[in-house]
């Protein structure tokens, strides 16, 4: 039975779920269940990336200030982050990435379709293969110290064409007739690695994990937002545990205080 009031508005995304069930019989009910898995899986996967990005924060005070730091020299503490602060903000970013690294999940099980090969290896139609994130985000021979927590292994420095607000000007008289170009400079910057081959946090291929732009997006301005606003602590850090390979908190988690800053 299905509490539902079929001819009222809906209140929420499961009303209007369960209507569709009700009233359309080409849709049966493991859609539904899979497509409110979809959307819960969502919400709480970015919830708990956060909560784990500001646990990383109140366990190494240090990583704190570089992202205040990178914050306040950005906006000046006079602007809320938006989310295309984003690659002026690398650090902050770098760190939602190294929270990742430490939780990606070991199994993302897919099955051969056909006979393959895969590094020499026979792969027969039909067989159950493993990409094993943990293995490949912890493992020594792709990271340096892969135990320590240090979100600038995702940074590198890249060159940036930036245009200065000034005219060229030699002071000769006759640049004065010639059209005047803003002049361009090489500066360099730090900036987050992309397309590292072994860091897989949402698999690649057809079947890559659908939500990816907006964990990225929704994390990184929501953990920047909260850091702008406030520092975060914990009663005791021995209650910050963290299962390895795991986005998900514990049902009972811990707390974190959230104390505002003084700006
Ligand atoms: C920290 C957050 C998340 C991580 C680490 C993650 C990771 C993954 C991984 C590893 C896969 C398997 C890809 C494969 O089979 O090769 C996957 C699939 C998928 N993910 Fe995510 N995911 C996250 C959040 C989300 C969110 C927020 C959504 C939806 C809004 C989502 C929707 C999906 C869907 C629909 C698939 C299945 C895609 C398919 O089979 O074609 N995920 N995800």
């Amino acid at each position: 039975e299905l509490d539902l009031d079929i001819e009222g508005p809906e209140k929420d995304f499961l009303d209007g779920l369960l209507k569709v069930l009700h009233e359309d019989p080409t849709v049966d009910r493991n859609t539904i269940i899979f497509m409110l898995e979809d959307f819960l899986g969502g919400h709480s996967s970015v919830g708990n990336l956060v909560m784990l990005c500001l646990t990383a924060v109140a366990r190494d005070p240090e990583v704190g200030r570089k992202i205040r730091a990178e914050l306040d020299g950005l906006t000046k503490g006079k602007r809320p982050v938006t989310l295309l602060d984003r690659h002026s903000l690398p650090y902050t970013e770098a760190t939602v990435f190294e929270c990742l690294r430490y939780a990606s999940s070991p199994i993302v099980p897919h099955v051969a379709t056909e006979n393959a090969a895969i590094s020499g290896y026979g792969v027969e139609k039909g067989t159950i293969v493993f990409i094993n994130n943990y293995e490949l985000n912890t493992s020594e021979e792709y990271w340096n110290e892969p135990e320590k927590f240090d979100p600038s292994r995702f940074l590198e420095k890249t060159k940036v064409r930036v245009r200065r607000n000034s005219f060229c000007d030699s002071g000769m008289e006759s640049d004065g007739e010639r059209p005047r170009k803003p002049a361009e400079t090489e500066k360099e910057v730090w900036s987050v690695k992309r397309n590292i081959p072994h860091f897989l946090p949402f698999s690649i291929g057809k079947r890559t994990c659908i939500g990816q732009t907006l964990v990225t997006t929704m994390s990184f301005v929501m953990f920047a937002s909260i850091m702008q606003e406030f520092e975060i602590g914990a009663e005791n850090l021995e209650d910050l545990r963290q299962k390895p390979a795991c986005v998900a908190l514990p049902k009972d988690t811990y707390n974190l205080f959230l104390i505002p800053r003084k700006h």
